[in-house]
């Protein structure tokens, strides 16, 4: 079967990366978590007082940014390397959440990533998740997923997987983060997130993960098919 794109988008703690690795995995495909190549250009912008009002400053720490994914032998889990170092766990505190749609939302920064992201997924074959894959990075994604959820249950999520981190934060303040990226990543002059015309949405309130995994395998499978069946009428 011929190799596709699928571009997964939407608000956070909706379920993107969890389902895009389980339907990566399955279709033993290439996943790119493409929020958390955002996180560590804002970890590191972070760890050496990078002034992002100053665009020599952002253009000077994009040149020595380095971000690989390299796959965690024991667990088998895709984790983030920032030069080098592993910056998973980092980049999802509560200081780099702060501050990641500031730091998205600069033209620099969007347009180092997007071309590093397109080089990725230029074999096909890739599983991307984030904000504007289907809008922007991939257009041509065969297939497109836009997903939602409550917003309630967003946070309740997000708690709860940052408890399960040992972190303990409490539901206001996750609330207010949530409320505060949206916000920024809706309206942001470039490449807002929004659902792509030709997108499926999917709201995963009241989905379990097993249900959206399933879900989104049987549009893959069909646009998979669809792929060969055209590609074998012409
Ligand atoms: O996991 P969570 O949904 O909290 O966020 P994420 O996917 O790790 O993305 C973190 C932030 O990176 C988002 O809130 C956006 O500001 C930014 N981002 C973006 O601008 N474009 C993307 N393609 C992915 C993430
Ligand atoms: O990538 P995104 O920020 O959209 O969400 P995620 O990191 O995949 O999911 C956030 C949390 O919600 C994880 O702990 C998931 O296990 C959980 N989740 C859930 O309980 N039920 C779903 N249908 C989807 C996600």
């Amino acid at each position: 079967m011929k190799k596709i794109v699928i571009a997964i988008d939407g608000y956070s703690a909706c379920g993107k990366s969890t389902a895009a690795k389980a339907v990566a995995d399955e279709l033993g495909y290439i996943y790119i978590d493409s929020g958390a190549m955002y996180r560590a250009v804002t970890l590191y912008f972070i760890e050496n007082y990078v002034n992002l009002t100053n665009p020599k400053a952002v253009d000077k720490a994009l040149d020595d940014i380095q971000i690989t994914f390299i796959r965690n032998p024991k667990t088998g889990a895709v984790e983030t390397y920032l030069n080098g170092l592993n910056v998973e766990y980092d980049i999802r505190s509560m200081e780099v959440s702060l501050k990641v749609s500031e730091v998205s939302a600069l033209t620099q920064v969007r347009k180092v990533m997007v071309e590093q992201q397109r080089r990725m997924g230029k074999k096909r074959g890739v599983v991307m998740d984030g904000r504007d894959i289907g809008t922007n990075v991939f257009p041509d994604a065969e297939l497109k997923v836009f997903m939602t959820a409550d917003f309630h249950v967003r946070a309740e999520r997000r708690q709860k997987e940052l408890l399960e981190r040992d972190n303990l934060v409490n539901l206001d303040e996750i609330k207010a983060n949530l409320r505060h990226r949206d916000k920024l990543d809706t309206t942001r002059e470039e490449n807002p997130l929004r659902k792509a015309e030709d997108a499926y949405e999917i709201d995963t309130t009241h989905l379990t993960i097993e249900e959206e995994i399933e879900e989104i395998i049987n549009l893959a499978t069909s646009k998979m098919i669809g792929e060969k069946v055209n590609e074998e009428s012409n």
